[in-house]
């Protein structure tokens, strides 16, 4: 038997989708969306009353923790003539966001360029099937459409991740397709003009440590509506978020282990305070190059989870803990470990001397840490 590692959003939450588009029936739908703005936030945001559908009770679970305002504003964003551009530190979510929102919205969340340094024009809007290129000329069967192309005669979303990793030109040729909403396919002659259907719209997504990669340029920031995620403010929220990613890890690798919630609440101060710069307790705290984000304090915490599961007894190992958030803190500069070991002997310490319990014995894991 095969398995995916990782499904589609359409096809991870197919049950809320439908449960939720069953029951939206009153709401006001813009033309070619799947569900109204109102049932795409709760899809993203979760409800609080359960559905009831096909006999059955379908919780809609909270996905996005953080900032319900924001999502509000990308849904309606999305629902006019602009794009949608989410921007922020690595980890905050952004592709989550957008893989979420396409699902909601158009049903697909797979109608996405990846945007890289090799990305070409092709990519984006169209290319040839060269074999029937040769044999039939410039037809529309001969024609392979991208993303771009796809999203404008199905009125669906059309993605764009990573979209200033992607050369300057390359990403201005979106500009006249955002403005007009045609795409001209001069081959093609006179039926070479593709007008974007109803439900068509484009979520950017761009990382702000690549800023000056590729800066995109005035005349196609001004296609979008940018959006700033930032990295989830509070322990508690990041600990839920730990947890909750950790477990559906754990259940599509086959592994039956349940989530420990005091490593979990360690993780999540680590790094929420080595990111803020500051602990709890007021201290100051030289803060790391490393990106402390959410998604690599997920990782470390799997990591610990699967190590545990596979040569411990299954009980997560507090040293292990230590050990893997050095690799985590390691990828950038040899400092960055040395700043991690500082944070333990005054934070951690003091927390040790004044919590005691599972801080005792993370301070005691410093060791671990090389
Ligand atoms: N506010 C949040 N709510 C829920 N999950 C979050 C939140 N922030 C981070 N995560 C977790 O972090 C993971 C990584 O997020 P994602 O890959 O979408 O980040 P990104 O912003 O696209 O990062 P990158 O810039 O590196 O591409 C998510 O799948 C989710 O598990
Ligand atoms: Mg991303």
């Amino acid at each position: 038997m095969t398995r995916q590692i990782r499904p589609r959003a359409e096809e991870r939450y197919q049950e809320e989708l439908a449960a939720l588009a069953a029951a939206d029936t009153k709401e006001r739908r813009p033309l070619g969306w799947k569900l109204s703005p109102k049932a795409v936030r709760d899809f993203i945001l979760g409800r609080d009353e359960p559905l009831q559908y096909q006999g059955r009770t379908i919780q809609v679970a909270k996905k996005y923790l953080g900032n319900d305002a924001l999502v509000e504003r990308c849904v309606i964003t999305l629902t006019g003539s602009r794009g949608l551009m989410l921007v922020g530190e690595p980890g905050t979510a952004k592709t989550m966001l957008s893989e979420l929102l396409a699902a909601a919205i158009s049903g697909v969340s797979t109608n996405t360029i990846q945007g890289t340094a090799g990305t070409t024009e092709d990519m984006i809007k169209y290319s040839w099937n060269y074999a029937l290129l040769l044999s039939q000329g410039p037809t529309r069967s001969a024609l392979v459409p991208a993303p771009l192309y796809v999203g404008m005669e199905k009125g669906i979303l059309t993605r764009f991740e990573e979209i200033t990793r992607t050369p300057a030109e390359i990403q201005d040729s979106l500009i006249s397709v955002m403005s007009d909403k045609v795409l001209n396919v001069p081959e093609l002659g006179e039926d070479g003009l593709l007008f974007a259907q109803a439900g068509f719209n484009v979520i950017g997504t761009a990382n702000t440590r690549d800023r000056g990669v590729n800066e995109m340029s005035s005349a196609l920031k001004r296609r979008f509506n940018f959006e700033t995620v930032r990295p989830v403010g509070n322990v508690q929220m990041e600990k839920e978020i730990i947890l909750r990613e950790a477990a559906a890890m754990a259940r599509s690798a086959g592994v039956e282990m349940a989530p420990d919630a005091g490593a979990a609440e360690l993780l999540a101060t680590t790094f929420h305070e080595l990111r803020e710069g500051v602990s709890s307790m007021g201290h100051r705290i030289e803060k790391p190059s490393a990106v402390m984000s959410t998604a690599e304090a997920v990782s470390v915490y799997y990591q610990t989870m699967m190590g545990a599961y596979y040569y411990g007894g299954g009980a997560m190992e507090i040293r292990a803990l230590a050990a893997n958030l050095t690799g985590a803190l390691g990828q950038e500069a040899g400092e960055d470990v040395e700043k991690l070991r500082g944070y333990f002997s005054t934070v951690i310490r003091d927390k040790a001397d004044k919590l005691g319990g599972i801080w005792k014995a993370y301070y005691q894991a410093r060791s671990a840490i090389r």
